[in-house]
């Protein structure tokens, strides 16, 4: 076992991890953290999709050694019920949820563009969103849910 230490939504964490132990089954499974989803488990859909040090990452592909000394955010680390994100209240106001299970990973995304390009252009919006898919929505709302935040991030 290797021990390893990072921040969690904003909380420090320690742990054991076996060496090939995946980020997205310390999540899930040790850490209870059910919001970041295993869709393809081989870097294709963007469902385990959470943010190390700055950058959009597929958990799946990610070894839980290798997030030592690293900061993650989860959808859990996002906003909640109560007290939602913007990007969480854009994709819930113009309807682009349908089966759910693309959202966390695409609010990851979404979020993570806005915090360092608040006002992105069409392209930037589809390139940034260009690693998540999702078999429900056909990506329209998608996209307009990312505009809206932006255009509410104006205000
Ligand atoms: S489950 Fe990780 S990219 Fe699909
Ligand atoms: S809403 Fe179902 S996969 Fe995107």
């Amino acid at each position: 076992m290797i021990e390893i230490k990072f921040v969690l939504n904003n909380k420090p964490c320690a742990l054991n991890v076996e060496a090939n132990e995946r980020l997205l089954d310390v999540l899930r499974n040790r850490l209870g953290l059910m919001g970041t989803k295993e869709g393809c488990g081989e870097g294709e859909c963007g469902a385990c999709t959470v943010i190390i040090d700055g950058k959009t990452v597929n958990s799946c592909l990610v070894l839980a050694p290798q997030v030592d000394g690293c900061q993650i955010t989860t959808i859990e680390g996002v906003g909640n019920r109560q007290s939602p994100h913007p990007v969480q209240k854009a994709f819930v106001q113009v309807g682009a949820v349908q089966c759910g299970f693309c959202t966390p990973g695409m609010v990851l995304s979404a979020k993570n563009l806005l915090d360092k390009n608040p006002q992105p252009n069409d392209k930037e919006i589809g390139v940034a969103m260009s690693g998540n898919l999702c078999r429900c929505t056909g990506y329209d709302k998608i996209l307009r849910a990312v505009k809206l935040a932006a255009e509410e991030g104006k205000g």
